[in-house]
């Protein structure tokens, strides 16, 4: 990771942390176990890489990271309810999470689906109510319904819901990469666009380019997650290793090998950087995340 990205890596996971932490309802409120669990899942864990690209993005366009703050922690919420609900004995059954047990091996199956829930509700409260939002009441309206069509059935819940359907059955790499598009891709892509959307007086092709940008790094974040669950280790990822070959899933890795699933990473990466390729050093972060995407460890 260059060291620019690595410096701006950790402001943004300290800045997000203390953001995230604020808007959270505080653990002893009533009802207490949920909101609990709530801080429990959320907070102390993770890459943040959501509310990096924000971040990152909003920092290309020259905007402050304050202005940003609420739009990084609804696409960091949104996430975490998908983590809790994807790690469920129903979905994928995993007990270990951002190295700690998951939430309902923590609490219970109910509070793990309430907490889900609850933070869901937070995202979307955030975007109409947050403070630190200085863009005007359109913009914000743009931004709820981005994030509620990223999160929905033609989105992240989309491609879980094709996930689980596809489990023991042999997919062809359009439906591969469609069902990876809405799983993991829909919310990457909504992540830097909540930072355009933050500019109200964007220009609408540096709009574009940088969605085509996040659309290639939404797909590769995902081959690489398969390409880590085959060859790294459960004590670097914090998450079990070798469960997508254990619940029989498709992956690039089945499909393609591992060698064809990190050229497809490569590729994807290449893609990225020709979206970006009007912009100059101010795109320099956005340029190395996507390298670090294909090329981190966990
Ligand atoms: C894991 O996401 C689930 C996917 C969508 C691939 P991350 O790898 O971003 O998980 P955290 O947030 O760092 O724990
Ligand atoms: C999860 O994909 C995508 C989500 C929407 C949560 P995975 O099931 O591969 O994520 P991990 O490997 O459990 O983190
Ligand atoms: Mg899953
Ligand atoms: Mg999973
Ligand atoms: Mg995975």
């Amino acid at each position: 990771m260059s060291n620019a990205l690595k410096e701006y890596l950790s402001f943004c996971q300290t800045r997000v942390e203390h953001a995230l932490a604020q808007r959270l309802p505080d653990a002893n409120k009533l009802p207490q176990k949920l909101h609990q669990a709530m801080r429990y899942c959320a907070l102390d864990g993770g890459k943040r890489m959501r509310p990096m690209l924000t971040y990152c993005t909003g920092k290309t366009l020259g905007l402050a990271p304050e202005a940003l703050d609420g739009p990084a922690c609804a696409v960091e919420f949104i996430h975490v309810y998908s983590l809790i609900h994807d790690d469920l004995p129903a979905m994928d059954d995993d007990d270990l999470r951002r190295g700690k047990p998951t939430c309902h091996i923590a609490f219970d199956d109910a509070t793990a689906i309430l907490t889900g829930d609850a933070l869901q509700a937070l995202a979307f409260e955030i975007l109409a109510h947050d403070s630190s939002i200085v863009a005007d009441a359109e913009a914000r309206l743009k931004m709820i319904t981005t994030l509620a069509k990223a999160s929905g059935s033609q989105g992240m819940v989309g491609g879980q819901a094709i996930d689980l359907s596809s489990v023991g059955t042999q997919l062809s790499l359009p439906e591969l990469e469609n069902m990876h598009i809405h799983k993991t891709g829909a919310l990457i892509r909504a992540s830097v666009n909540m930072a355009t959307l933050s500019k109200t007086d964007i220009d609408q092709t540096v709009a574009i380019k940088l969605d085509h940008y996040a659309k290639c790094i939404g797909l590769s974040f995902q081959v690489k997650d398969d390409i880590l669950d085959e060859e790294s280790d459960t004590a670097t990822l914090g998450k079990t290793q070798g469960k997508d070959k254990d619940n029989d899933k498709p992956t690039y890795p089945a499909l393609l090998g591992l060698a064809g699933a990190k050229q497809k990473a490569q590729e994807l990466h290449e893609m990225a950087l020709e979206n970006l390729s009007s912009f100059g050093k101010e795109a320099d972060l956005l340029r190395d995340l996507s390298l670090y995407i294909i090329q981190r460890n966990h």
